[in-house]
């Protein structure tokens, strides 16, 4: 029994330009476990890879092309020679990526060297891994393939805004590849890993500036430059490297995903704005003023040091949580540390009304980012303190 649906090969439009990768001299391999060679794992994935498409689902033909079994949709994705197709726009194979406009990325598995684990989200794993012919350290994360829509588009959003992404306040992009059911993309490593593991107690004000202008720089490029909104603005999606540099990371999450009530009440912090927790009839679709909400509640978070609501166990029931976010005053910055101006920007982000809260270029002239736009801020040594003490808080642990 095969799932080949015979079509055609999805045209690869097979630019060559390889993006220049900065390589880092300071790759140290901790120990042999950590040197696992990522290509047997991947000789043997390769070896499944068709096993695995035509095993899943087990049973019977009549599932297999039941109209309700999302799994029916392979032959729209995945070409009999094992490449994912997102139509027209990206052609993902074990190889690497290419974009339809010719542009491509050639990494794949067999070139990677495994280093540690970075971190565990809610779709998969990122990895600390070597680029063996450049010697780049590289951060890969590992996407588990489900063939479902929204996660197909969701991870075509990132890679595709990743890929067209130059700025300064945005992680770099080095090229993705499919290799049983799973998609991996890799991208800049950031040494000092993402802010909820570095603001501790919460950060001073001026560090905190600091970080608010590259986060808004970041989300305004998106939007002036790719006509893009985040949709996922939350501390661990901004991260942090020994260098001071603060960058935003994981665009364009699905809006339908990030809509479903499922993710939603699943206890997890919520940095939605009300209006996407409770979307009124005018304004269902998900709009930039609601990343400026979530931009607001980072903000509370990385300078108090916690997230800024009761998280949803304190309350009765998750009801009363989404009605604190829908109903209740919005939080704000602590009074005792925080500048007049500091809690002001914040409150304009947190306006209930989406209409109220201010662009990002109105962000960039509020005088809570002008004091410190020229402040020369000591990140790099803030950065390495903080991630000195969370290494010694980890070690404890
Ligand atoms: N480029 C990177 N460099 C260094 N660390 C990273 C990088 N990307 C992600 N991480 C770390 O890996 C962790 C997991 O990332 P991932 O995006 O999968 O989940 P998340 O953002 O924590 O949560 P969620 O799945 O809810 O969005 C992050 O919290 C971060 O600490
Ligand atoms: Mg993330």
């Amino acid at each position: 029994m095969s799932l080949q649906t015979g079509e055609p090969e999805s045209p690869v439009t097979g630019g060559t330009t390889v993006k220049t990768i900065h390589v880092s001299s300071n790759h140290k391999l901790s120990s042999s476990h950590q040197q696992q060679h990522l290509t047997s794992r991947t000789r043997t994935i390769q070896d499944n890879q068709s096993k695995r498409v035509l095993r899943k689902p087990p049973g019977r033909l009549s599932e297999l092309v039941s109209p309700q079994n999302s799994f029916t949709r392979v032959r729209d994705y995945v070409d009999p020679s094992g490449k994912l197709s997102f139509s027209g726009k990206a052609v993902l194979h074990a190889q690497g990526v290419d974009f339809s406009n010719g542009v491509s990325y050639k990494i794949n598995m067999e070139e990677l060297k495994y280093i540690e684990e970075l971190g565990k989200g809610q779709y998969g794993t990122v990895q600390k891994v070597l680029h063996m012919p450049t010697g780049a350290i590289m951060a890969m994360k590992e996407i588990r393939l489900e063939l479902d829509e929204n996660k197909l588009n969701q991870i075509l959003m990132e890679l595709d805004i990743l890929h067209k992404s130059n700025s300064a306040y945005i992680i770099e992009f080095y090229g993705a590849f499919f290799v049983e059911s799973c998609v991996y993309y890799c991208m800049e490593y950031m040494d000092a890993g993402s802010l909820d593991k570095l603001y501790g107690d919460g950060v001073p004000e001026d560090v905190l500036a600091t970080m608010t202008i590259s986060m808004v720089k970041g989300l305004q490029f998106m939007k002036d430059k790719l006509n893009k909104i985040h949709r996922d603005v939350k501390p661990t999606n901004v991260l942090a490297n020994m260098k001071g540099e603060i960058k935003l990371c994981d665009f364009g999450v699905s809006g339908q995903l990030i809509h479903s009530l499922a993710r939603t009440y699943t206890g997890c912090q919520s940095y939605m704005a009300p209006e996407r927790i409770k979307p009124q009839e005018s304004s269902t679709t998900y709009t930039v003023q609601s990343d400026v909400w979530s931009l607001g509640l980072s903000i509370i978070e990385l300078g108090s040091g916690k997230y800024p609501y009761p998280t949803p166990d304190k309350y009765s029931s998750i009801l009363g949580y989404i009605n604190a976010i829908i109903y209740e005053d919005p939080p704000s910055l602590p009074v005792d540390r925080f500048s007049e101006e500091s809690r002001d920007f914040v409150a304009q982000c947190l306006k209930k009304d989406p209409q109220a809260r201010p662009t990002y270029a109105q962000l960039l002239e509020h005088s809570f980012l002008k004091t410190y736009e020229h402040a020369n801020v000591d990140m790099k040594g803030w950065v390495q303190k903080a991630y000195e003490a969370h290494l010694a808080s980890a070690n404890k642990r």
